[in-house]
């Protein structure tokens, strides 16, 4: 049992994460403490946290630190810890230098180093490692997205009485592009050792269950793999034989058109597509203090008589440069102007030490410098340009100030921002324009949806949002707003915990 930890047996709930559920801040008087992580997936599992002995497991932030396990507000947290080489493998590299340009149709080059790999699966143990020795028995374990994808099926070696759960929060690559993977065999053997995987789209499900079959030769019914619980000759060895250093190598898929007639567990692939805390945002569009900081950012902008706004985190999967492109496009044939529309652009810093972020930053810089340098006037500002991470407060007096929000990734997960957006719109009027790459494009479809890559549309839809009549506004977002209020992200874990309960 794990030093530290309060409970007899270990714990009912068990989420497993790369970031722990709580961030470290510093007091006025220059002590530190640790305060509630106020992203969505937090919010939701933090109830059910209390509720029914919950524990999270996850990196707490800082390399070359271990942390003993600790309570706060009904949580027990486990920090996982992480050397500073650890942090360069498998954070910055393999994670997010290999994997995230990998999953996201290979927008930057993926790497592929084996001492990143290497430093993956040794991370992704000893996160398995920390889950197996504070779950109770017969417990939930929630494994969470692509940075512990190893990890269910390393926790299933050590603790086959647990229920394991696994979202991945980032797309999963078609089958041609995840082939080019050295390691592919792992990280589907790995995932398959949770009882249910999640994906935010139909087509992410239908992408790992082909890759399955293809690789693994495993047989496929709907939504439900068979994966065979024997060892056999063909099969590379134990489930477990894909995180051996050779065992990707050489393997030819065996294809099988039946069901295998040896003994098979079941494991379930299918879509939960992410939401967002709709209560939270709703309450806070209604604060009046939010209200009147909306206003004053208008007032600060110059007033212009349309803002338009961008919220990503700086990752060049968000399509910001050509969401750029097509507003310095728009000012130089004078279909807009400035005074007339202003661009806000919040960029919030994100994995700095990764070169690909570096490159973009510099991009967005140089580019948000020349159009404002061409546009600009004395009292007007083509690009306000922010790159800062702001509370959820100064957010939401942004999305009320937003006429046109504009979400241009080129592929994305879901984009919370788009459905944040439209939560916050209680007057049903502001008019989304949507990136059809995004998991949330499958829910909002009343939103003028886009392909990024064409500039003439995006533009076209940007000179329709500005222009749009508020009877289509208000229709379209009413729409809108019943769909991402119906489906917040607390029934989103509802649905997934539910479902793996009843498998
Ligand atoms: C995406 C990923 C998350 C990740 C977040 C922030 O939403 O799906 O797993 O936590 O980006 O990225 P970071 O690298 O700062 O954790």
């Amino acid at each position: 049992m794990a030093e530290g930890m309060t409970k007899k047996d270990g714990y009912d709930f068990v989420v497993v994460a790369n970031r722990l559920a709580v961030n470290r801040v510093t007091e006025e008087d220059g002590s530190t403490g640790w305060q509630r992580s106020p992203g969505g997936l937090v919010t939701a599992l933090a109830p059910l946290m209390a509720a029914s002995d919950g524990a999270w497991v996850g990196w707490h932030g800082a390399p070359d630190e271990t942390l003993e396990p600790f309570d706060h507000e009904d949580m027990h947290l486990v920090p996982v810890p992480l050397s500073a080489q650890e942090v360069e493998d498998y954070y910055e590299g393999f994670s997010n230098g290999t994997l995230w340009p990998l999953y996201h149709d290979v927008i930057a080059r993926p790497d592929f180093h084996r001492h990143w790999f290497e430093a993956y699966r040794r991370v992704n143990r000893r996160f398995a490692e920390n889950a197996a020795a504070v779950a109770a028995h017969g417990s939930v374990v929630w494994v969470q997205d692509y940075q512990l994808q190893l990890v269910p099926a390393m926790l299933r070696e050590l603790r086959p009485d647990v229920k394991i759960g696994f979202f991945n929060h980032i797309p999963f690559p078609p089958p041609g592009l995840f082939a080019q993977l050295p390691w592919r065999h792992s990280v589907l053997r790995g995932l398959l050792g949770a009882d249910l995987i999640g994906f935010q789209r139909g087509s992410d499900a239908t992408n790992f269950q082909r890759a399955v079959h293809n690789r693994l030769g495993y047989y496929v019914d709907e939504d439900r793999i068979h994966v065979p619980t024997e060892t056999r000759a063909h099969d590379e060895g134990s489930p477990l034989a894909g995180f051996d250093a050779d065992a990707d190598r050489g393997t030819a898929a065996r294809q099988e058109a039946a069901p295998d007639t040896g003994s098979a567990r079941m494991v379930e692939a299918k879509s939960f597509p992410i939401s967002i805390d709709t209560e939270t945002i709703t309450e806070l569009a209604q604060r009046e203090d939010i209200i009147a900081r909306a206003a004053e950012i208008r007032r600060e902008l110059g007033s212009p008589e349309t803002v338009l706004l961008g919220v990503d985190r700086l990752d060049y999967t968000k399509g910001i440069r050509h969401r750029m492109k097509a507003f310095e496009e728009l000012l130089q044939e004078k279909k807009l102007t400035v005074g007339e529309a202003c661009l806000v652009q919040v960029a919030s810093p994100s994995r700095e030490g990764v070169e690909s972020y570096q490159l973009l930053k510099e991009e967005i810089e140089q580019t948000v410098g020349r159009v404002n340098g061409e546009f600009d006037t004395m009292g007007h500002t083509a690009i306000r340009y922010l790159h800062h991470s702001y509370p959820m407060e100064e957010m939401v007096a942004l999305y009320l100030a937003a006429d046109v929000m504009l979400v241009t990734a080129l592929r994305d997960g879901m984009n919370l921002v788009a459905k944040e957006y439209v939560a916050a719109r209680q007057g049903d009027d502001g008019v989304l324009v949507l990136s059809e790459f995004t998991g949330a494009a499958d829910e909002l479809r009343q939103a003028l949806l886009i392909n990024p890559h064409d500039i003439d549309e995006l533009k076209a839809a940007i000179v329709k949002a500005v222009k749009m009549d508020s009877e289509d506004a208000r229709g379209r977002m009413e729409v809108l707003r019943r769909q991402v209020v119906s489906h917040n992200v607390k029934r989103w874990a509802r649905e997934f915990l539910d479902h793996l309960e009843e498998l």
